[in-house]
């Protein structure tokens, strides 16, 4: 029988309570880049970055990744930057401290990255003003009743905009990553979470329907090979 994929599901991630130590960790953080460098993943962000930095022009960008993980994407964003000769502050933030220390180690010789240990839900505005807030791979580990606090924070933190980047929720998908995972996933971790993931993504009348609440951006969510879904909002106040 088919996976039933027509509600998001609930289940947790094993990544959400992972405790084989920081070794395991870096290697299902290796399965996870290859997956997002392969499949493109990691481009949509840093080609939506690259956007709403060419049409908001300005001396200099705070860029924050929420859920950042082992700052993979910080650090393509700061390639982006560093050959755009773009001034930049770029800042991870993660609730897991075993992701926040691969990501230092792996941020040595990036001096424009900083880390923050802190859960996503509990940011205040005045900790954090900032211009663009990415999100790969992160919206899809809150359950539905979290999501809408979680964008409209994100909303009130961004003053240029806010970039997702998140998996769409389809039989396709998950059938082709089972495929797929066989050649190119080392770890059972980042197979299992894969599918799990997939079945906790997105369909486009998901995201629509978050976008009417949030009246105050202009909202541009688009369909992207392998399977995700770009979702880029523009708060109004800068117009
Ligand atoms: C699938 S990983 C994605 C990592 C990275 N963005 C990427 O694209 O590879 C999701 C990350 O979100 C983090 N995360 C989940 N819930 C969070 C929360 N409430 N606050 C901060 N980080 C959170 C997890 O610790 C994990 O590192």
């Amino acid at each position: 029988m088919l996976i039933d994929l027509s509600e998001r599901s609930n289940q947790p991630e094993l990544m959400d309570d992972f405790r084989e130590g920081l070794q395991r960790l870096r290697i299902v953080f290796d399965d996870i880049n290859r997956v997002n460098t392969i499949l493109g993943g990691n481009a949509i962000t840093v080609n939506a970055v690259a956007k709403l930095i060419a049409e908001n022009p300005q001396p200099g960008y705070t860029i924050v990744d929420m859920g950042c993980g082992d700052g993979n994407m910080l650090r393509e964003v700061a390639h982006l930057c560093r050959k755009q000769h773009i001034e930049v502050r770029l800042i991870g933030i993660d609730l897991n401290a075993d992701a926040l220390q691969l990501a230092e180690e792996a941020s040595h010789g990036y001096p424009e990255i900083e880390y923050q240990h802190r859960d996503i839900l509990a940011l205040q505005q005045s900790d954090l003003n900032c211009d663009i807030i990415i999100n790969t791979l992160t919206m899809h580990h809150f359950v539905n009743k979290d999501l809408l606090h979680f964008l409209e924070k994100f909303n009130e933190l961004a003053r240029i905009g806010v970039i997702i980047n998140d998996l769409h929720r389809s039989r396709w998908a998950y059938y082709l990553f089972k495929l797929f995972s066989l050649i190119f996933i080392k770890t059972e971790t980042a197979k299992i979470d894969g599918l799990i993931s997939i079945s906790k993504g997105f369909i486009k009348s998901d995201l629509i329907r978050y976008s009417k609440s949030l009246p105050n951006s202009r909202h541009d969510i688009q369909w992207k090979w392998a399977f995700r879904y770009v979702w880029i909002m523009e708060p109004n106040r800068l117009t």
